[in-house]
C-alpha cells in the first residue's frame, strides 16, 4: 500500500483497503506511543495547520502527532492570515507548498479544501468542512474496532442533524466498511438524496446498508453504536437554535434510546457536546429554553457505554497515521 503524495479530503476518495491500511497504521502508531517507541522519522519537514473555524481536538491531534513524527508545525488561526480576505485559495496553496511538506485545512465549503488540494503540490488534509470530517471517521472506525473487534456488519445509528459533516461522513464510512448505517431523525435532516444514493451503491458492494427513519424505537433497536453530534454546527447562525431544539429534541440520545439499543451498545460523539449547562452556549440555551442538556443527556454521556474520550484520543493516533502515510 502506498499513499505517499495523496490528499486526504473525504473517505469517498479511498478504497476499503486503503481505509483499513490507515486504521491498522494508526493502531500500530498508538501501540508505539504507549510503549514509548519513537517514530520521529520526519525530522526536517514541516506542516501548515490552517483553521478557519475553531478547534480543540483536531488542532491538538495534528500538533501532537506532528511533533511525535518529528515534524515542525505552523498554526494559522481563524483570523490571523491573508487566506480568503487578501489572498485566494489557489495562491495560498502555491505559497504554502513552497514552504511546507503538508497542509491541514479546516473551513467552510468542501470545494475550498478541494481547490487548495488542486493547486498544492504537497498533500492536503481535510480537518473538517461543512460537508465532511474524514479524519474524525478514522478515529471513529478505530474506536469501534477496538470496542467490538471488527467493523463489517456493525450497526450504527446517527441521531440529530444527519445532513451535515458528521452525518454525511458516517454514512460514507459505514458504506465503505460494510457497516449498517441508519439516520434516525426528522426527514428534513436526512442526508442529501444524491449522497444517500451514492452510499447505497457502495454499500451494495461491501455488504453494508443505508436506512433513513423518523422512528426512534425502530431506528435504535438492537444497534451497536448510537452516535450524535451538536444540533447547530460551527458557522451556522445563532437564530437557528430555537428551531433545531424544537425539531431535534425527539432525537436526543437518552437512557431510553440506550436501553432500546441494548447493553452491548456504545455511545459515541465527535465532541464538543452539550450534555449539561457547564458551557457558555449550554447555559444560554438552558436559560432561553429551560433545558438541562441537548443532543445527549448527561447520564448517557457519563455512562459506562460512553466511549467519547477513547474516541477523542484516537483522533491523534489516526491523524498521525494520515500524515505518516501520505508524506
Ligand atoms: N471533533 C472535533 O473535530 O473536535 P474539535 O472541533 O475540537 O477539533
Ligand atoms: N458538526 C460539528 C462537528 C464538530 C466537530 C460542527 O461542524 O461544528
Amino acid at each position: 500500500m502506498n499513499l505517499k503524495g495523496r490528499d486526504f479530503l473525504k473517505l469517498l476518495d479511498f478504497t476499503q483497503e486503503e481505509i483499513l491500511y490507515l486504521i491498522d497504521l494508526a493502531a500500530e502508531l498508538k501501540e508505539k506511543k504507549k510503549k514509548g517507541i519513537p517514530v520521529d522519522t520526519f525530522r526536517g519537514k514541516n506542516v501548515a495547520l490552517i483553521f478557519e473555524k475553531t478547534s480543540t481536538r483536531t488542532r491538538c491531534a495534528f500538533e501532537v502527532a506532528a511533533h511525535d513524527l518529528g515534524l515542525g508545525t505552523t498554526y494559522l488561526d481563524p483570523a490571523g492570515s491573508q487566506i480568503g480576505k487578501k489572498e485566494s485559495i489557489a495562491d495560498t496553496a502555491r505559497v504554502l507548498a513552497g514552504m511546507f511538506e503538508g497542509i491541514e485545512y479546516r473551513g467552510f465549503e468542501q470545494e475550498i479544501v478541494e481547490e487548495l488540494a488542486k493547486y498544492s503540490s504537497v498533500p492536503v488534509w481535510n480537518g473538517l468542512t461543512n460537508e465532511f470530517h474524514p479524519t474524525q471517521m478514522l478515529a471513529d472506525l478505530l474506536t469501534i474496532r477496538e470496542q467490538f473487534g471488527y467493523l463489517k456488519g456493525i450497526k450504527l445509528t446517527y441521531m440529530g442533524d444527519a445532513r451535515y459533516n458528521m452525518g454525511n461522513s458516517l454514512m460514507v464510512a459505514c458504506a465503505k466498511m460494510g457497516m449498517h448505517f441508519t439516520a434516525c431523525t426528522t426527514a428534513a435532516y436526512f442526508p442529501a438524496e444524491e449522497l444517500v444514493a451514492q452510499c447505497r451503491e457502495i454499500a451494495a458492494e461491501t455488504g453494508g446498508s443505508v436506512t433513513l427513519t423518523e422512528d426512534v424505537m425502530d431506528g435504535t433497536r438492537d444497534v451497536d453504536v448510537i452516535y450524535t453530534d451538536v444540533w447547530v454546527s460551527m458557522g451556522e447562525p445563532d437564530q437557528v437554535w430555537e428551531k433545531r431544539i424544537r425539531e431535534l429534541s425527539p432525537y436526543q440520545v437518552n437512557a431510553d434510546v440506550m436501553e432500546n439499543a441494548g447493553e452491548k451498545a456504545i455511545f459515541m460523539h465527535c465532541l464538543p457536546a452539550f450534555h449539561d449547562l457547564k458551557t457558555k452556549i449550554g447555559a444560554e440555551m438552558g436559560e432561553r429554553f429551560g433545558i438541562q442538556e441537548m443532543e445527549v443527556t448527561d447520564q448517557v454521556f457519563e455512562s459506562k457505554q460512553s466511549k467519547v474520550f477513547e474516541e477523542a484520543e484516537n483522533r491523534m493516533h489516526t491523524i498521525k497515521a494520515v500524515m505518516a502515510a501520505t508524506l
